[in-house]
């Protein structure tokens, strides 16, 4: 078998958390579910749940989002089980019916949103009661240190100060939160959140040649996995993991 090298491009944290997510989602940890993947892009995610068993609607803004999607779903044979919803965040209620997922993933949408707060209300609704939200958000704490480290320092200290943690004004992203932010977030949107965890804690700070020597991968994927329910490196994760229940 080819031995695993470099940085992962999917976290094994999320990828495990989102697992654990859809097994909980119903009294049989084993049945298909349906699942929402809102903002969902060109599929990554969407295609590794439906070749679980699951039932996906992605629901994207993006055209082109959606049709690389589509040809990726068909490659992998997954057509009949992931279903593509042009269509915004906004919008989710009058795209899906009300109550009908029982997962619902939101993976790095609140950060290009017009209104995460009404984002989140409308994924709520989406969800069944006792239905389970997989939030997914960065954080900008790693972003300010990430700067620091590239010696970014004007960077770093707009990203600290700025009300939506910017590092400045051509940064993608309109917003970062941090446990506090993203967890009152969700809780003003009615879920109940259960568990936090970080991701992506090193993997964007360890320097490559380490990332990719003997075993490194091995061993990051391990560091990451230790990381990611300690409360005192929760802060550095560049991403944030959030369970959460309707
Ligand atoms: C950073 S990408 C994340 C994609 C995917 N969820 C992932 O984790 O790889 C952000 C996605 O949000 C979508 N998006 C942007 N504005 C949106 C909106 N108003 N409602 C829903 N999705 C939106 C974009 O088209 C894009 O696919």
């Amino acid at each position: 078998m080819a031995k695993e090298r470099g940085r992962p491009r999917t976290s094994t944290v999320l990828w495990d958390g989102v697992q654990r997510l859809l097994a909980e989602a119903g009294d049989d940890a084993g049945a298909a579910r349906s699942v929402v993947d809102l903002g969902g892009g060109t599929g990554g995610l969407a295609v590794r749940v439906a070749a679980l068993g699951h039932r996906v609607v992605v629901v994207d803004p993006s055209p082109d989002a959606l049709a690389a999607l589509e040809r990726r779903t068909a490659e992998a044979g997954l057509s009949d089980r992931v279903r593509s919803v042009q269509g915004d965040a906004a919008e989710l209620s009058s795209l899906l019916p009300a109550g009908s997922a029982d997962v619902l993933l939101c993976h790095g949408v609140l950060e290009v949103v017009d209104d995460p707060a009404a984002a989140l209300r409308a994924a709520h609704a989406t969800l069944r009661p006792g239905g389970r939200l997989s939030l997914l958000v960065a954080q900008w704490p790693a972003t300010v240190l990430a700067r620091v480290l590239a010696g970014q320092l004007p960077q770093a200290l707009h990203a600290l100060s700025d009300a939506g943690h910017r590092w400045g004004g051509t940064d993608p992203l309109r917003r970062r939160f941090d446990r506090a932010s993203a967890t009152e977030l969700a809780e003003a949107a009615g879920f109940t959140v259960t568990e936090v965890e970080g991701t992506r804690t090193f993997s964007e700070m360890v320097p490559a040649t380490c990332a990719e020597a003997e075993d490194g991968a091995a061993l990051l994927r391990e560091l990451e996995a230790r990381a990611a329910r300690s409360p005192e490196l929760l802060a550095l994760a560049g991403h944030l993991h959030l369970h959460a229940r309707r």
